[in-house]
């Protein structure tokens, strides 16, 4: 029977758990699902979530059918909190995990990140109930929301990553991916890998956000040294810095630039391209240092 929740009318299911609900992936699975009148509940710290406090945990998950995992990155908690996931009674879980974890040689070993969803996924593999891992590339997004987003606005991209081209992949095929495998039985024990479908090299997607926002946005390639030295001079730590060196250098050498059939696979539908990504995003709603179309100092 419907019923009557915080996002509105939902279906009367038990409702699912999106973790990083507030983030690039899932505050997009959350508008999704909540549109299918789907009761949602949205983990995160600003709704008393925190996968540093444990205690937090069990009322997160209590009634909860599935749970969207959004690991946090250079923790191993994931196991921890799909174990505990079962217990209470979660019958599917679908993780954000990240291309390259089988891919020898694609960063450290050590790589905080890589450890995270690779420890991840490996427990995930081992519950008795439903999963779907899915195993994204390069977000798009990274661009208008995430960590490149500042360097774009203020009109040039430092980075590591030489020449090397990635198959960007939208946010939002990855939510389209997502919800299905959550609320659709077909997906259980599938790993999809996750890209769009064309590799651009960081010049080209300046290129292609310059078109789309009126505005010139160049890339500038750095040595993994410079980078590290230019981040640590930011406040980073020499750790975080080395690690996000080594991600990008995965790029660098070549090894994100092919394509991968998730979309497909799971929606029977090609992936959005990049493009269309920077043409759909409305540039000038974003907080920007730019005046009269020109990066300010
Ligand atoms: N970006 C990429 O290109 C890329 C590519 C492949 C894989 N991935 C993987 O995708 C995942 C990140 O997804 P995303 O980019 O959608 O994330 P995001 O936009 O950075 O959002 C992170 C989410 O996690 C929440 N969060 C942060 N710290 C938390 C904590 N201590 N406890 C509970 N929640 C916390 C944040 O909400 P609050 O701040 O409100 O807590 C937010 O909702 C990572 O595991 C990453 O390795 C990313």
């Amino acid at each position: 029977m419907a019923r009557l929740t915080d996002h509105g009318l939902t279906d009367g299911m038990n409702p699912i758990l999106v973790l990083g609900g507030t983030g690039k992936v899932g505050s997009r699975v959350v508008a999704r699902l909540t549109q299918q009148a789907t009761d949602v509940r949205i983990g995160a710290r600003r709704t008393g979530f925190d996968w540093l406090d444990q205690s937090t945990w069990d009322p997160a998950l209590a009634g909860v059918r599935a749970v969207f995992v959004v690991p946090l990155d250079g923790a191993t908690l994931t196991g921890e909190f799909v174990t505990k996931a079962v217990e209470a009674g979660v019958e599917r879980v679908v993780l954000l995990s990240g291309r390259g974890v089988d891919v020898p040689g694609y960063g450290r070993d050590d790589n905080t990140t890589g450890l995270t969803h690779v420890l991840g996924e490996k427990a995930v593999r081992e519950l008795d109930i439903a999963w779907t891992i899915l195993r994204p590339g390069w977000f798009a997004q990274n661009f208008s929301e995430g960590f490149f987003a500042p360097a774009v606005q203020a009109g040039e991209l430092r980075l590591p990553a030489g020449d090397g081209a990635v198959t960007f992949v939208d946010a939002e095929d990855i939510a389209d991916v997502a919800v299905a495998a959550l609320t659709e039985e077909k997906h259980a024990g599938e790993t999809y890998e996750l890209s769009g479908p064309r590799a651009l090299t960081m010049a080209e997607a300046m290129d292609a956000i310059s078109v789309a926002s009126g505005r010139e946005v160049r890339y500038v390639p750095l040595t993994p040294e410079q980078f590290i030295a230019e981040c640590v001079q930011d406040g980073w730590s020499q750790q975080d810095a080395a690690d996000f060196a080594d991600v990008v250098g995965a790029v660098r050498r070549g090894l994100d630039a092919h394509v991968s059939d998730g979309v497909q696979r799971a929606l029977g539908r090609e992936a959005r391209d990049f493009a269309t990504f920077a043409s759909n995003t409305v540039w000038s709603a974003v907080p920007s240092p730019w005046r009269d179309g020109r990066p300010s100092t």
